[in-house]
């Protein structure tokens, strides 16, 4: 079979889930080739991805998770500094405490009412027109105000970088020359402002905690503080998107399911949710780096060379879930992978978790007889997955008038 994980092309409706489980049954650990570079070991067995991410004694998250390596003129702009995603312990635990207790299970469960709140807002805008795109005025609405809540920034600030994530997400052949870089520019001009404000202005969000923050009695550099704000706005936005977008696509593909699911919304809420999280995979890959010579599966790894682990492939593989390729809204346990693993597992999961809740509620209790209407565009990206545009149409319903 044909493999190419590189190109968008392959991610443009969706995962590849033929050639994952083509890969999974002849190749679990498969050396693909790269036409700028030296190659990448392809993994896309459950047990192999669990181990690897768990696994940074001998797989590293430097220089990067992407599969290509930074090209050099970013590699100067930003020196030895580095996001917290693309560092290893102990320097990663040191900085994921510095925000850790924003994202617990209480704050996040402290966030909860607000998000409902929104919810209901988000869906007012749009029930009395019987029609939407329901990535950009639903999905889409939701993990940019978040993001702008946490971090205490304007509501509308929060849509503008949200917008920006969208572009970094886009493979650079699929955008005008230069867009990517100038999104990340725009998204650091927006960050310098927050320093200014937040150094003016102390607030209680937790752009002012990072300032105040010491790693080592030091505060934290403007660049790294820059990191820390772009990885939370990157990381936080559009995989939420994502997930609620390609998840009502598969709702509304499966009508048993999503009839049982709104028979008992409430109680069968978090079961659906999981399984929409293992079924969409929003996050398609991370990258390692072999720290020394090693072995996976038996297949021997050598130093310095890329290991790419495939979420989407280890969600649907068989060896770890019954009927993997069945949408099966009520399966317990339902240990996914969509938020990865070990020292780097999503720390943003409990929120996410939150907001997909309040939105999947809020839709599937008062938008009726929702179709699909012509077909979803899908994000042109080999690393993120979600449809970029959907319409659909409804039945017209009310406002329920709750407005903050
Ligand atoms: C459905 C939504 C989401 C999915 C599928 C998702 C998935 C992921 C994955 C796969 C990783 C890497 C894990 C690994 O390497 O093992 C990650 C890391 C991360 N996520 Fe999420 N994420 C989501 C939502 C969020 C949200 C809402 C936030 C914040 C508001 C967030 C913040 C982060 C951060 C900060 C990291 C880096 C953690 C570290 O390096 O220690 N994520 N996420």
């Amino acid at each position: 079979m044909k493999i190419d994980l590189l190109s968008p092309q392959t991610f443009a409706t969706g995962h590849p889930f033929a050639e994952y489980r083509w890969l999974r049954d002849h190749a679990p650990v498969h050396w693909h080739e790269e036409p700028n570079g030296p190659g990448f070991w392809a993994v896309t067995r459950y047990a192999d991805v669990h181990d690897v991410d768990r696994n940074h004694a001998a797989f590293s998250s430097e220089p990067t998770i992407m599969i290509q390596d930074p090209p050099p003129e970013q590699q100067a702009q930003f020196g030895p500094y580095k996001m917290m995603l693309m560092m290893d312990p102990p320097q990663h635990t040191a900085y994921r405490k510095l925000i850790r207790s924003a994202f617990t299970h209480d704050s996040a469960d402290a966030l909860g009412p607000r998000m409902g709140q929104l919810a209901t807002e988000i869906v007012d805008k749009v029930i009395e027109r019987g029609e939407c795109d329901f990535v950009q005025d639903i999905a889409g609405e939701m993990p940019s105000y978040v993001i702008a809540e946490l971090m205490g920034l304007p509501r509308e600030d929060g849509r503008e970088l949200y917008k920006l994530t969208e572009i970094i997400h886009t493979a650079p052949e699929a955008l005008p020359e230069g867009a990517g870089a100038a999104a990340v520019a725009k998204m650091f001009e927006y960050g310098q402002g927050v320093i200014s404000e937040k150094r003016a202005r102390p607030a209680n969000d937790l752009a002012t905690r990072l300032l105040q923050a010491e790693v080592d009695g030091k505060r934290l550099d403007d660049i790294e503080f820059l990191l820390f704000f772009l990885l939370l706005v990157d990381a936080g936005g559009d995989t939420t998107r994502n997930l609620l977008a390609s998840g009502l696509i598969a709702l509304l593909e499966k009508p048993p399911e999503l009839a049982w699911l709104k028979s008992d919304l409430a109680s069968r809420l978090p079961a659906a949710r999981e399984e929409l999280l293992r079924w969409c995979t929003p996050v398609v890959y991370m990258r390692r780096t072999a720290r020394h010579d090693t072995s996976i599966a038996g297949q021997p790894i050598k130093q310095g060379q890329k290991v790419v682990m495939y979420f989407g492939s280890a969600n649907r593989d068989s060896a770890h879930f019954e009927q993997p390729d069945h949408l099966r809204l009520s399966r317990a346990p339902n240990e996914h992978i969509a938020f990865g693993n070990g020292p780097h597992v999503c720390l943003g999961q409990h929120i996410a978790r939150i907001e997909i809740d309040a939105v999947l509620r809020e839709v599937l209790s008062r938008m009726e007889r929702v179709e699909i209407v012509g077909v979803p565009e899908w994000l042109p990206s080999n690393f993120i997955s979600g449809p970029k545009h959907l319409s659909i149409r409804f039945k017209p319903g009310k406002i329920s008038g709750r407005q903050s």
